[in-house]
């Protein structure tokens, strides 16, 4: 949960029901997925998707609220997917504080349970009775899921590239995060059936908003420990994969400190983590600014997000958007 959450407490816990009763079905097929990984996490997109529904639409027997509640465990449960696939993909042991499902079963039985969890969202999407705004939605859900993907195949293809650019690392956290943002909140405007500028202006705030929360989330990982992240500090790195601060330290970095970096990213390719390799990058990052220069990448996202808002009616829940936009800058895990 994050600041602004409150206001939407009951549409949360109703969304967390629905999960739960998922996460039971699918815990009979892969003990632990419950505990592992549906119960956990910021629950950010469905925050994000019923701000953007409230803000149009406040009443709580409103005849719309049944489909933007079951939208919002589609996108969450999609995302806890794309995190058992992500886990394989990275071979990761910690996730949420926890061990992971590939750590404990294995990949095979990792891959099918975020297919089992892909499965059961689409079930879950038979329950929007049709109709041309449900049309609507599921389109943009079909988009957001494709862009997941080929974000993370982006991500996959660039790892250890020393040469990759700032756009190129903006089109893998477009992809890979943006996407599934943008897809909830502009899906609580088009479920509050709210007007088409409205609509536009909630899909810019959550496209923003993905971009801010990915950079940030790619500083923690240089900056946080294990204790607060959840998972293993600098692992960005040892899987090979060149986030924002450390893009910008290799354009500023003169021949000597590049070599290096090189070598101890070659070495960790080659699976020898060198003693003081990922410490020293993270030297040569604070050296010039890179984190700094990161978090003004990120801020300027947020300011981009927050005024994209103007468009909408000024009320409790567009102060929420505000307060959620300004949280992801200031999250530490
Ligand atoms: C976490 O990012 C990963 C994602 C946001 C997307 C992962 C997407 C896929 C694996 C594509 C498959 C999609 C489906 C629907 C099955 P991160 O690795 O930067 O963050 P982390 O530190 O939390 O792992
Ligand atoms: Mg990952």
């Amino acid at each position: 949960m994050y600041a602004g959450s409150k206001i939407i407490g009951k549409d949360l816990r109703l969304i967390n029901s629905k999960l739960m009763s998922i996460a039971s079905r699918a815990d009979k097929l892969v003990p632990g997925i419950k505990s592992h990984l549906l119960s956990g996490g910021k629950k950010l997109r469905p925050s994000l998707l019923m701000l953007a529904y409230r803000v149009f639409r406040s009443g709580n027997k409103d005849r719309y609220l049944k489909q933007a509640l079951d939208f919002g465990a589609v996108i969450e449960t999609l995302h806890n997917a794309s995190l058992l696939h992500d886990d394989v993909i990275e071979d990761s042991g910690i996730r949420r504080g926890r061990r992971t499902i590939n750590s404990l079963y294995g990949n095979k039985k990792a891959v099918l349970a975020g297919d089992l969890l892909t499965a059961f969202s689409m079930s879950l999407l038979y329950n929007l009775k049709s109709s041309k705004t449900i049309e609507k939605t599921l389109r943009l859900f079909g988009r957001a899921a494709r862009e997941l993907v080929k974000g993370e195949i982006e991500e996959v293809t660039g790892l250890f590239k020393l040469t990759i650019s700032e756009k190129e690392y903006f089109d893998v956290i477009t992809g890979k995060t943006a996407g599934l943002f943008m897809a909830a909140s502009e899906a609580g405007a088009v479920l509050a059936r709210a007007g088409k500028k409205q609509t536009k202006a909630l899909k810019e705030y959550g496209r923003h908003l993905g971009l801010a929360f990915q950079i940030i989330d790619d500083i923690l990982d240089l900056t946080g420990t294990e204790a607060v992240l959840g998972k293993p500090a600098a692992s960005d790195l040892l899987e090979g994969k060149f986030t924002l601060p450390v893009i910008y330290a290799l354009q500023k970095a003169d021949k000597i400190e590049k070599n290096r970096i090189k070598n101890i990213m070659l070495n960790i390719r080659k699976g020898k983590k060198e003693a003081g390799g990922v410490e020293y990058i993270v030297e040569v990052i604070k050296k010039y600014g890179c984190l700094d220069a990161a978090y003004v990448k990120a801020k300027e996202q947020v300011n981009k997000a927050i005024f994209a808002l103007e468009k909408l009616p000024k009320n409790e829940f567009r102060r929420a958007l505000e307060k959620a936009a300004s949280f992801v800058l200031e999250r530490e895990r």
